[in-house]
């Protein structure tokens, strides 16, 4: 890809697995294990977009917190003790496997690397640290600085200030369908990582390219 000096990825679904903490003690949360993770996903996305309409900003932990609690709710399942465990596996959710090759990958062409998620520093420091991609990441960029959750574009203006870098150089990774299509409207060239073989929104922005995940790292640098 010309011109493009920087690579943004979208955290959560993209470089970490949101369904690990459910999956890792599915045991645990018995047979709706997988039912209590997409619907934990959901209103977890949901808050972020309900309290950016009502200006009532909270950080992403207490999104996460709130957003489990009514799943669990919703499904019935009461049990403190593993709800405490599901926040806490939150904090080293596993990252995709070939999320440090591909990293790595851009690295070595001399490009800059970040991370630009609705996540608080805390969790995306710690997740960073778990996969063990630290040295990877050249910035981690939370909504937590301004305080409004993607889609807004005032989020995407923070790769711009905190990267010293013109939107029309910096490629961006989601696999949220949604932070894509904004991205691509706001200006960065997109990819979208679709990792679950989904549908492309009704919404305004495209991708420049579709992969299913980021080990086809390799062809789009050439490009
Ligand atoms: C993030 C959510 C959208 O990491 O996955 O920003």
């Amino acid at each position: 890809m010309n011109k493009i000096t920087t690579c943004v990825f979208d955290a959560y679904g993209t470089l970490f697995d949101v369904n690990a903490a459910c999956r890792e003690l599915s045991k645990e949360v018995g047979e709706k294990w997988n039912e209590l993770s997409n619907l934990w996903r959901l209103r977890q996305v949901e808050y972020t977009w309900l309290r950016n309409s009502m200006k009532e900003y909270i950080d992403f932990w207490k999104i996460t917190s709130d957003a489990l609690d009514y799943a669990m709710e919703t499904l019935n399942i009461k049990n403190s003790k593993l709800r405490d465990e599901l926040l806490s596996l939150y904090l080293k959710l596993e990252a995709y496997p070939e999320i440090k090759s591909a990293l790595e990958n851009i690295k070595n062409k001399g490009l800059k690397t970040a991370i630009l998620s609705n996540g608080n520093n805390k969790m995306l420091e710690s997740a960073v640290i778990n996969a063990n991609i630290k040295t990877l990441i050249d910035e981690i960029i939370s909504v937590d600085e301004c305080k409004v959750y993607k889609p807004a574009s005032i989020v995407y203006d923070l790769v711009e200030k905190k990267m010293r870098v013109n939107k029309q150089n910096v490629l961006f990774f989601s696999s949220n369908a949604w932070d894509m299509h904004a991205a691509s409207t706001y200006g960065f060239k997109t990819i979208w990582v679709n990792r679950f073989n989904s549908t492309l929104e009704k919404l305004p922005g495209k991708p420049d390219q579709i992969i299913n995940t980021l080990e086809q790292i390799e062809k789009i640098l050439k490009n």
